[in-house]
Parts: C-alpha cells; sequence; structure tokens
C-alpha cells in the first residue's frame, strides 16, 4: 500500500489550507487524503493554518495565539496567491468535518504546537475541541492525528485514543531516541521530513515495524523511489500529479 497525501490541500492549483485548495484536492480522482494544520485563537477558537503567524499566508499580520477569531476571520487567506481567491477565509474546523463528509475524505489533521505563555490550556482546549468536534465526522472518513509537539500527540492518545497518531520529525530531529518519543504518546508511525532520507533509514524504520509517511515530496520519480524503498505514504502539494501510485 501506497497513500498520497494532498499536503494543505492542493496548494499548487489553490491557496494552502483554505476551502478552495481541499475542494481542489477533492476533485483528483483517486485521492482520498487531505492534510490539513489546525491552530487555536487566544479565545480558544481552531482555525486552520500552517504558520504560528497569519503574515505569510493572508493579507494581515499578527500571531494566531494572541489574536481573536473576529480578528482572523476578516483576514483574506487567498488574495496573496491570486485575486480570484481573495474571499477565502481562513477555515474553521467545523467547516473542514463538513467538506470531509461531503466528499468522504480522509482527514489528516495536524495539531500545531501552541505558542506563547498560555500554551498548556491551549493544548488542552485544542485538544478537547478536536475530540468533540470530529464526533461529527462521518464513520466512512479515516483520521490521522499528527505533531511535531509530543504533548499534543500524548494529550491526542489520551482523548482521542481511537484514531491513529503520528509523530512529526525534521530529518534533523530525527535522532537515535526515536523510538522512545513514540512509545511515550503511544505512535507507531513516522511522519519524516525528506531530506537527505536514506534507503537504509527506511528499513531501519520498516524493520522496526512502523509505518512511514514522507514530506514533502513534489517528485515523481523521488515519490516512486520511496515507494520502492517501502515508505507507506507522501505528503505532496502536488497531489494531481502524484495519486496514480496511490496502491
Ligand atoms: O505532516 C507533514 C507536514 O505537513 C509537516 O510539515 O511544516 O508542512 O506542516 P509542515
Ligand atoms: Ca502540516
Amino acid at each position: 500500500m501506497f497513500t498520497i497525501y494532498g499536503h494543505r490541500g492542493l496548494p499548487s492549483k489553490a491557496p494552502e489550507n483554505t476551502l478552495a485548495a481541499f475542494e481542489a484536492a477533492a476533485k483528483v480522482s483517486g485521492l482520498k487524503w487531505v492534510e490539513l494544520d489546525v491552530a487555536i485563537t487566544k479565545d480558544e477558537k481552531l482555525i486552520i493554518i500552517h504558520d504560528d503567524f497569519l503574515d505569510r499566508t493572508t493579507d494581515m499580520i499578527g500571531e494566531v495565539t494572541h489574536m481573536y477569531y473576529d480578528e482572523v476571520k476578516q483576514a483574506s487567506a487567498g488574495n496573496w496567491f491570486h485575486s480570484q481567491y481573495k474571499n477565502e477565509r481562513l477555515p474553521t474546523f467545523d467547516e473542514i468535518i463538513t467538506f470531509a463528509n461531503n466528499h468522504k475524505m480522509n482527514l489528516n489533521i495536524e495539531l500545531k504546537g501552541v505558542t506563547g505563555d498560555n500554551g498548556s490550556d491551549l493544548s488542552e482546549s485544542m485538544i478537547r475541541q478536536v475530540t468533540e468536534k470530529l464526533k461529527k465526522l462521518n464513520s466512512d472518513s479515516d483520521v490521522l492525528l499528527s505533531s511535531f509537539n509530543l504533548v499534543l500527540v500524548k494529550l491526542a492518545q489520551q482523548f482521542m485514543p481511537q484514531y491513529k497518531r503520528a509523530v512529526i520529525f525534521k530529518a534533523a530531529a530525527f535522532t537515535g531516541d526515536w523510538r522512545t518519543l513514540l512509545n511515550y504518546c503511544g505512535s507507531n508511525i513516522v511522519n519524516i521530513e525528506d531530506a537527505k532520507l536514506t534507503k537504509n533509514r527506511v528499513r531501519s524504520i520498516k524493520n522496526a515495524g512502523y509505518e512511514l509517511n514522507v514530506w514533502t515530496v513534489n517528485n515523481k520519480m523521488r515519490a516512486n523511489q520511496l515507494s520502492n524503498w517501502g515508505v507507506d505514504g507522501v505528503f505532496t502539494d502536488k497531489a494531481d500529479e502524484l495519486v496514480h501510485l496511490n496502491s
């Protein structure tokens, strides 16, 4: 089995992490999974955005955890990409659930590490809300929860043990204690950065019995090579070009 994940939707065709990008991904025939990034505002509302700050992907500036939901919902999340997307807003988590139900899509929900001095409380609030909101997801949609942040993966284990969990690693952060980290939060899935990933490393992770997904792979030959090495899936910005590798 080899799985293609539409990383932040289909960001090569529409602004990342917007409903337009997820709808574009849903139109890719054969694509079953999208990845998205969940963050939380100062007033504890879930919002879909990759960065800690609005600056790169909206027409506003500011740190998400220092801003109120009503403020961040004013931002255009698409004008930076093309004026035709100027009315795109940062999606809410409820909108993502509706999207998944409408299209029978599976969700890889990346739980973003919370910045600021109220991080512990906001982290738990995020997990509690994701837990509650996922109750509205139809049972024919699958879920993979993931994070770089072990506290969040551990909380996910506590609140949503029914869902698969992955720990995300940057290449440089993948050190010899990786199994200890995964065991700590009851995960058997490694989501690792592609940079300098070798066949030997793939083999050692797979031989240890873990599922292994790689991000972010936009090159067809590289995706094929990883598949041949036994990798279980790749996250790509170009799901439309790689979807035929799904098996
Ligand atoms: O989960 C894979 C990937 O999304 C992690 O990196 O920075 O794109 O969220 P990033
Ligand atoms: Ca992500």
